[in-house]
């Protein structure tokens, strides 16, 4: 095991109307003056949005809106985000809604505390201060609620790109599973890839004898699959609901990837798919993940047959190590179907003809190699979308 630090200082209220506290815990967290930030419609449409106002009535707590953030959430709202917290000397940022709304929430929390523009800090330059937020979490996908990631679309430039800094981890995160029933489950199901994506992310380590997180990473992998089938024969199984919501938190909050190196390149490919076409980010990864397995299965076939045998339930067979691990990613790939999920380009309407472009676009973003699991060239790149 290499060394580690492990920081996850969010405040989890995980529950049935876990929301009716969220006054109490803006207080707690020293808020006087609140930015409530979220999406579209909805918040609105299943009464959250009544419900929080209420309770920030009722609890004396000044705020402003800002509504409007759009899955692959864009630049632009950030930056009316920052002017209106600059303004109204607001001291903590409130998001309501799924990775997207957490995103652009901590982006502001960012600008809020810079001189200049905030993209500057989408650029490798490090955040030395935000603005604290906390978060209602209405979508299990992204583990944005208790991660130091921020990955906004600058909308001028078509660039989507990340940030990191325990600045901005949220102070508190409520989450009840039952805010989750109204999801549509191509939404939902997107969000069970994006958790599994985040675990594979980092199972596939170059970091030899680390036995306690790959058998916490399967087990996880495997309870979020069997609560995923639950949910497809009934979307109002609270239970279901109640693993995958945690699994979505653990998955990213860096507990599953303590003491070994992790991987990282499926995103880095799937985020130039969102920028180009504004594809979900947890179906882009569907597309990817598996086909960037394959394509690197090489590297370590003994880890795709642990992960074949152990998650995908394939039979064992050592004399045959290969055809497992490759049965394992088949596997995978039919149980994405089975969710609803695209398995390829044309079924996420992408183009052939545009690869170049997402090559090009991936190297500016990344240099000319990434990955930490293999070192991938941007010819790699072209191959893996080429599979796709
Ligand atoms: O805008 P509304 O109307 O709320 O609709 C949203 C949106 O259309 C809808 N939705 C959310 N909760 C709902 C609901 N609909 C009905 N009932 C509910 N309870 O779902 C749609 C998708 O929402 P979004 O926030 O975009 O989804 P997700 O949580 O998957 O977030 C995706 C974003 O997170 C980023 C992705 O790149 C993407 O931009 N990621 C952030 C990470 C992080 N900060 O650590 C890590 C991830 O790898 C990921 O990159
Ligand atoms: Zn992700």
């Amino acid at each position: 095991m290499i060394n580690f630090q492990f920081y996850s200082p969010t405040e989890i209220v995980f529950g049935k109307d876990s929301e009716l506290g969220v006054a109490h815990l803006l207080k707690k967290h020293g808020a006087t003056k609140v930015l409530f930030h979220y999406g579209g419609g909805s918040i609105k449409g299943s009464g959250l949005y009544d419900r929080v106002i209420k309770t920030l009535d009722d609890e004396n707590i000044a705020y402003l809106e800002l509504g409007g953030v759009v899955p692959n959430p864009r630049a632009s709202l950030v930056r009316e985000g920052i002017k209106i917290v600059k303004e109204n000397n607001i001291d903590f940022i409130l998001a309501v809604g799924g990775g997207s709304v957490m995103d652009s929430a901590k982006a502001i929390a960012v600008g809020a505390k810079y001189e200049g523009d905030f993209w500057d800090l989408y650029d490798g330059t490090k955040i030395t201060a935000a603005l604290p937020l906390g978060v209602i979490v209405t979508i299990p996908a992204s583990g944005s609620e208790a991660s130091n990631s921020s990955v906004i679309t600058n909308d001028d430039l078509g660039l989507k790109r990340g940030t990191n800094s325990d600045f901005i981890r949220p102070k508190f995160a409520i989450m009840n599973p039952e805010l989750t029933y109204t999801l549509p489950n191509y939404h939902a199901f997107a969000g069970v890839v994006d958790m599994m994506s985040h675990i594979f992310e980092r199972y596939l380590t170059n970091t030899p004898d680390v036995e306690l997180t790959d058998l916490m990473q399967e087990s996880v992998l495997v309870a979020i699959m069997d609560n995923a089938k639950r949910l497809l024969k009934d979307p109002y199984d609270y239970n279901a609901r109640a693993h995958i919501m945690w699994a979505g938190t653990i998955a990213h909050n860096g507990v599953l990837g303590v003491g070994r190196t992790t991987d990282w390149a499926s995103h880095g490919l799937e985020h130039e798919l969102s920028a180009l076409y504004d594809v979900s980010h947890g179906a882009g990864l569907a597309v990817i993940f598996p086909h960037y397995m394959l394509y690197i299965i090489d590297h370590d076939v003994d880890r795709f047959y642990r992960l074949a045998v152990n998650v995908m339930k394939v039979r064992p067979n050592k004399n045959d190590k290969r055809g497992v691990a490759i049965k394992g990613i088949r596997k995978l790939q039919e149980f994405y179907k089975s969710l609803g999920m695209p398995l390829t380009f044309e079924d996420i309407g992408a183009k052939k003809e545009d690869i170049p472009k997402l090559v090009e676009q991936l190297n500016i973003n990344k240099g000319d190699t990434f990955g930490g699991f293999v070192k991938l060239t941007m010819d790699d790149a072209r191959k893996i979308y080429e599979s796709c």
